[in-house]
């Protein structure tokens, strides 16, 4: 059953599944993507052999629907999510879907579900899962037949439970969640699959999330289990990892450009050694489930470093976050190309 969206407690929302009334989805057969459209039905029906299920031939992406004060609905450069889905297909040998395709399904399912966009002001969004799947009978290590290419939303909050309240993370030693040639900077289940034990370490911990280290040497962070990492330093420098083993954050370039155009900072892309912590006055994670999540503190073995503060956010952090948000709600004006209406 779904919810009905006047029941909906709108600021207190959390990241959570919630079954909508629409979905969209599209089959490619023989060699071509068939005509898509909106479906009730959400469940899917697969062949048990479907590559998806045993060797994880499946990529998907995380964008957000936002709705304005003067209560439009808009998408966030909505086109970098299809691209990178593209780039996810293609390490997996699965067709790319076209980003008119791509854009169509989400328009139509934050259209046809546009109840369930959060009211402005609630600092809720209607989180979208596009994903891919390799379906059919194919036992081989081989690419599947047939894919099955859906968009499903859902209204959603925070998803780190402090929100812009600052919250500890915890530095895997001992775990990897990609390989320094293997699937890192695609957005595919395997690698968070991988990630499942060391996160529950880590909240069993109660910290956030795990902190992943470079998986060739282990001595520069990464990212998050579910976001980028970056940090800011006392000379105005905005600092994000580089590294190909990372998930190309959409977020993280906004941020990148947006430190550098909007807040007169330096930034740059490039590594973060682990011993090097000092050099942060204030650290965050950031993507589209988590915007701007302040780390209060790193627990890296027995070691515990904080940076700007475990209960305050930072300035620049808070800055960066205004900046991001105030252009994903309409408030303050967006760099061209970034907002794409939904009407
Ligand atoms: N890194 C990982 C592992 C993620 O799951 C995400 C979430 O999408 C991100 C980074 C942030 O990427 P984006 O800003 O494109 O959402
Ligand atoms: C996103 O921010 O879209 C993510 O993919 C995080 C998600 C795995 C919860």
């Amino acid at each position: 059953m779904t919810t009905p969206a006047t029941e909906l407690d709108w600021n207190n929302l959390g990241f959570a599944y919630m079954k909508l009334p629409y979905r969209y989805l599209a089959r490619y057969k023989d060699g071509a993507w068939q005509e898509g459209g909106l479906t009730e039905n959400s469940t899917l029906e697969i062949s048990e052999c479907s590559p998806c299920l045993h060797y994880g031939q499946q990529a998907f992406e995380g964008l957000k629907a936002y709705r304005t004060k003067e209560g439009k609905l808009q998408l966030f450069r909505p086109e970098m999510n299809a691209e990178r889905l593209q780039r996810s297909a293609q390490r997996l040998l699965m067709p790319p879907v076209p980003t008119d395709l791509f854009l169509t399904a989400v328009k139509e399912v934050v259209r046809a579900n546009a109840d369930y966009v959060p009211p402005y002001g609630t600092g809720g969004t209607l989180y979208l899962r596009p994903m891919l799947i390799g379906v059919g009978d194919i036992i081989g290590i081989k690419p599947a037949p047939e894919y099955i290419f859906t968009v499903f939303a859902m209204p959603v909050g925070n998803y780190f439970k402090g929100g812009l309240t600052p919250t500890n993370f915890l530095v895997s030693t001992e775990f990897d969640r990609a390989a320094p040639n293997g699937t890192g900077a695609a957005k595919v289940g395997g690698n968070y699959a991988a990630s499942y034990l060391p996160g529950k370490l880590a909240h069993e911990r109660q910290f956030s999330d795990m902190v992943y280290l470079d998986p060739a040497t282990h001595t520069k962070i990464e990212e998050v289990g579910a976001a980028n990492f970056f940090g800011i330093t006392k000379n105005n420098e905005f600092v994000t990892p580089l590294s190909p083993s990372i998930l190309p954050s959409i977020t993280k370039y906004s941020l990148l450009y947006l430190a550098e155009h909007r807040l007169g900072m330096t930034a740059i892309e490039g590594d973060v050694p682990v011993a090097e912590l000092d050099r942060f006055t204030e650290a965050g994670a950031c993507g589209t489930a988590a915007v701007i999540s302040p780390i209060g503190g790193l627990q890296i073995g027995d070691d515990f470093h904080v940076f700007y503060s475990e209960t305050e956010v930072g300035p620049v952090t808070r800055h960066l976050y205004d900046e991001l948000t105030g252009i994903q709600f309409g408030d303050v004006e967006a760099p061209e190309g970034w907002i794409v209406p939904v009407d």
